[in-house]
């Protein structure tokens, strides 16, 4: 059996472009984002640490993410704040790509 909970298809995340996986499909506290940042693709909690805003709904710009309400930003790569007014991390998640295949490995 294949690691991880299947998520979506590469082609289901454009590059530049950022998916929501509800909660109730990865079984994980937040929704998760999916971001496809020149063919990389990663995984972040959905929500801001800053307020409720969707980081999917965000801009991706080299290998960062920056939150659609205040404009916080956040590493791609680990989920660390990166600027203000957010202040605290967001949890990163693992992605397995199998072919055209997204497999998250919730933390
Ligand atoms: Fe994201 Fe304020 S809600 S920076």
């Amino acid at each position: 059996m294949s690691e991880g909970i299947l998520v979506a298809q590469t082609d289901d995340v454009p590059d530049g472009e950022a998916i929501k996986i509800d909660a109730a499909v990865t079984g994980t506290v937040d929704d998760i984002a999916i971001f496809n940042d020149g063919g990389e693709f990663f995984a972040l909690d959905d929500t801001c640490s800053h307020e409720e805003a969707s980081l999917s709904d965000g801009w991706i710009d080299d290998g960062v993410i920056e939150c659609p309400l205040h404009a916080g930003k956040f590493c791609l790569r680990n989920g660390e704040v990166l600027s203000m007014p957010a202040t605290e991390n967001v949890a990163c998640h693992r992605l397995i790509v199998d072919g055209s295949d997204i497999r998250l490995v919730p933390n």
